[in-house]
C-alpha cells in the first residue's frame, strides 16, 4: 500500500486528533463487554485502533491505524501497529484468532467493505464497537446542537447494515454508559453537562469537526445560558444523579 498522504476517514487527525489520548480513555465496563466478546482468543487485531483504547493487555494484539497523529500517541506499552486501512488488511486469510473495532467504522469510506476485510482475515469473533444512528437524539444535547445529531445520524451504518455485513451468527447488544465514563464521546457526559463548555473536550468528538463553527458556536452558548440560569438542571438535572444512560452504544459480535 502507498503512504497515505490524505485521511483515511472522514476526519483528518493531524490537525484535530492531538488531544485524543488524554480525552479518549478505555471505560472499565465496556472493556469487560468487548473482552468477553472475544473469548478465548489468542491473536486479536485491532482495527482503526487509534491511541489503543479497549485492546486487551492478556493476549497478542496487533493493530491497524492510518493515522500518524493517534499512532503517535500509542503508549510505549502498547502493541505493534501497522499503518493501513480497513479496506485492505495487510494480513493472509484466517491471521488472527479474533478482530475488534471500536467506535471508528462510521469513519471509514465503505464500512462493508472493512468488515469484509475483518472476516477474512479472522477466525473467531469479530466484535464492534458503534452507535445505532436513529437513537442519537435519545441525549439532550439534540436540543443544543442539532446539527451535530443530525451530521452523526448520517455518518452511522444501520445496526441492520452491519448484521447483514457480518453474516448469520451475529448478535446486537446495547451498552449502557456509565456516569463517569472517561471515554470521551458525546454519550458519556450525558450527566456532567458542563465538559461541552470545554473546547478540548469537543475537540476529541469527531463530530464537532464536521459542524459549521457558528452552529458550535451556538450549541455552546446556549448550553452555558441554560447552565447558568438553571434551565439544563430543571429539564435534565436528574441525570446528574442517574448512574447509567441508556445510549445509542451497541456492542456487535459476529461468531
Ligand atoms: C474515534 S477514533 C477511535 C480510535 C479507537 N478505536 C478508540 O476506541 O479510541 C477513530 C479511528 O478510526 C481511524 N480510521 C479512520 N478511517 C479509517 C479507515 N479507513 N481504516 C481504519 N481506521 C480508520 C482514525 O484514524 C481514528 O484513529
Amino acid at each position: 500500500m502507498g503512504i497515505l498522504t490524505q485521511p483515511a476517514g472522514d476526519v483528518d487527525y493531524a490537525r484535530f486528533g492531538k488531544g485524543y489520548a488524554r480525552q479518549r480513555r478505555t471505560d472499565p465496563s465496556i472493556a469487560a463487554l468487548i473482552h468477553a466478546a472475544l473469548g478465548p482468543a489468542h491473536t486479536v487485531l485491532n482495527v482503526g485502533a487509534g491511541a489503543g483504547s479497549y485492546e486487551p493487555t492478556d493476549r497478542a494484539v496487533v493493530a491497524v491505524e492510518p493515522s500518524e497523529a493517534m499512532l503517535a500517541q500509542r503508549g510505549a506499552d502498547r502493541s505493534p501497529a501497522l499503518r493501513a486501512v480497513a479496506g485492505a488488511l495487510p494480513f493472509t486469510d484466517d491471521a488472527v484468532d479474533a478482530a475488534m473495532a471500536t467506535v471508528t467504522i462510521h469513519q471509514w469510506p465503505d464500512p462493508v467493505a472493512g468488515i469484509a476485510e475483518m472476516r477474512r482475515v479472522t477466525t473467531g469473533p469479530v466484535v464492534i464497537l458503534t452507535f445505532e444512528p436513529g437513537a442519537l437524539d435519545r441525549l439532550w444535547l439534540v436540543d443544543y446542537a442539532p446539527d451535530l445529531i443530525e451530521i452523526e445520524s448520517r455518518r452511522y451504518p444501520t445496526i441492520a447494515t452491519l448484521v447483514e455485513a457480518l453474516g448469520g451468527g451475529t448478535t446486537v447488544h446495547p451498552v449502557a454508559v456509565p456516569f463517569d465514563c472517561p471515554d470521551g464521546f458525546t454519550e458519556a457526559f450525558y450527566g456532567r453537562p458542563e465538559a461541552f463548555l470545554d473546547p478540548e473536550v469537543r475537540r476529541s468528538q469527531s463530530a464537532w469537526t464536521l459542524v459549521d463553527r457558528a452552529a458550535e458556536r451556538r450549541a455552546v452558548e446556549s448550553l452555558a445560558a441554560d447552565l447558568g440560569s438553571g434551565r439544563w438542571d430543571e429539564r435534565h438535572g436528574h441525570l446528574r444523579t442517574q448512574a447509567f444512560f441508556d445510549s445509542a452504544v451497541r456492542l456487535i459480535v459476529s461468531r
